[in-house]
């Protein structure tokens, strides 16, 4: 049984100057104070030549541009803030950080740097005793391939319990993510077709309507694989995939979905097709002739008692027609009968995470063109995400302060997941070019399509939600 855990009673970041801190997580700390589960110590730390005037300035600035200031949490934010500045393997640095936690029991050590610093940090944080009763929140990505995870994995457990160690995936914090395994599980009708007996197949888009957004460097390193299939994808193909949970508590949902991934052999190479977009190569950053991937579409089996048979289809990438991300989980077609035709509809369900909400079924109806005829129709459940609503990065540093892990990779998770993706990470297949604004490579239509193609998700959703009756 897990057992409630001490609140953090500071925060430090690493990589208080960087990009993802302006655009996330200074939001998110204010976010956190408007709710009023923010009130510890923020120590920033970076090696920028700055002090705390000009962290409070980049802070500011960052609030002004992303969701706004307000006034009075800004001034309790402002009050909460410190800085260190300073070299990463310089034990001076770690001797300020330790002097700024003061009394602190329990800090959070934020990590929002590349992986080739953690060695360092992590040894320097155990040197100075700020690692003592301390939590490790660590950014994606969590590794390159299986190999360099594993070792990852070695550095932060060798100074920290797993218990105390935080590998963030926004989107598991994200509501519609969440929002499907509770669907799944709290509405009767489903769960009894939700197998290979029922459905057909499965497809994940995770399409970006615009580019590297001058991330050049990183992404040239990295590719959509390792962006965003092998985690966020993963995740949420872990929630439609896994078992209900025995209980609630973070082990046991989490014990299911690496179940999941346990059941997912190797891709093979040939069920890979990658892309890259024309104009990729005059991206700032990207390497001459670079053959990384901003588009993969690829073909994976579960081997479970539930979907074996049922092939799952991911398709993510840069540049595509619109922004979203949605699954499709088509049914097997009903029997022709005097009442069917073999072209009549195949019913689906669509989960689509972002931008809105939204939980969709396809049906089959009498068209008013002929009794019978049938023509699909969905019944549509969609939101647009709610101004108090908790946006991801809230959420994943509130839950890692107050220890719980729910919403963060474990060790075996991780690994599991690099062990799926690592071949064809290393098989150097071809890259087909396509044009911006298009569903990728035309050579993804010969090998990697499902039955009846693939989903071709709108720009936008109306909004039609319409609450019955709630269970409250
Ligand atoms: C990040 C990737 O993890 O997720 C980005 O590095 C991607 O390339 C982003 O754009 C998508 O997340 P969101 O929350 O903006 O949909």
């Amino acid at each position: 049984m897990v057992q409630p855990q001490p609140h953090s009673d500071a925060l430090v970041f690493f990589g208080a100057t960087g990009d993802l801190a302006y655009k996330k997580i200074f939001p998110a700390l204010q976010s956190m104070i408007k709710r009023g589960t923010l009130n510890v110590p923020v120590i920033g730390v970076a090696k920028a030549g700055w002090n705390l005037d000009q962290l409070k300035a980049r802070a500011k600035d960052s609030l002004e541009q992303h969701g706004g200031l307000d006034a009075a949490a800004w001034e309790k934010l402002s009050s909460l803030l410190r800085y260190v500045d300073g070299d990463y393997v310089d034990p001076a640095t770690f001797t300020a950080v330790r002097k700024e936690l003061g009394t602190a029991q329990c800090p959070a050590h934020y990590l929002a740097i590349p992986p080739s610093l953690f060695e360092k940090v992590v040894e320097q944080l155990v040197a100075s005793g700020s690692a003592k009763g301390a939590r490790m929140i660590v950014e994606k990505p969590f590794g390159h391939d299986l190999a360099s995870a594993q070792e990852l994995n070695r550095i932060l457990l060798s100074a920290f319990p797993e218990s105390s160690i935080f590998r963030i995936d926004h989107y598991l914090a994200k509501g519609p993510v969440h929002n499907m395994v509770s669907f799944r599980f709290s509405n009767s009708f489903l769960e009894p077709l939700w197998n290979r007996d029922h459905i057909e197949s499965v497809q994940i888009t995770m399409a970006e309507d615009f580019g590297v957004q001058g991330r050049g460097a990183f992404y040239d390193q990295t590719g959509a694989i390792r962006d965003v299939i092998q985690n966020h994808i993963f995740q949420v193909m872990c929630n439609l995939a896994m078992e209900c949970p025995a209980r609630r508590d973070s082990e046991s949902m989490r014990d299911e979905k690496v179940k999941v991934l346990k059941a997912i052999p190797a891709i093979d190479p040939k069920d890979l097709v990658r892309g890259q977009f024309q104009g990729y190569l005059d991206e700032k950053g990207v390497a001459p002739g670079s053959q990384m991937e901003t588009f993969a579409a690829l073909r994976l089996e579960i081997k479970s008692w539930r979907w074996y048979g049922v092939p799952f289809y991911i398709r993510a990438g840069k540049n595509l027609p619109v922004t979203c991300t949605e699954v499709i989980a088509r049914f097997r077609r009903p029997p022709v009968t005097n009442m069917t035709e073999d072209n009549t509809p195949q019913n689906y369900m669509r989960f689509r995470i972002s931008p809105e909400m939204t939980v969709a079924m396809a049906v089959s109806i009498a068209s008013d063109t002929g009794a019978s005829r049938r023509e699909a129709v969905e019944l549509v459940a969609s939101r647009h995400p709610r101004p108090e609503e908790m946006e991801a990065y809230e959420r994943v540093l509130g839950d890692a302060m107050a220890g719980d892990a729910t919403l963060f990779a474990r060790q075996d998770y991780v690994e599991e997941a690099w062990r799926i993706v690592d071949p064809v990470l290393k098989a150097a297949t071809p890259v087909y070019p396509y044009d911006p604004h298009t569903w990728g490579p035309k050579e993804v239509s010969p090998t990697i399509v499902p039955a009846g193609g693939w989903d071709r998700p709108q720009s936008e959703e109306a909004e039609d939600f319409r609450v019955v009756s709630d269970s409250a």
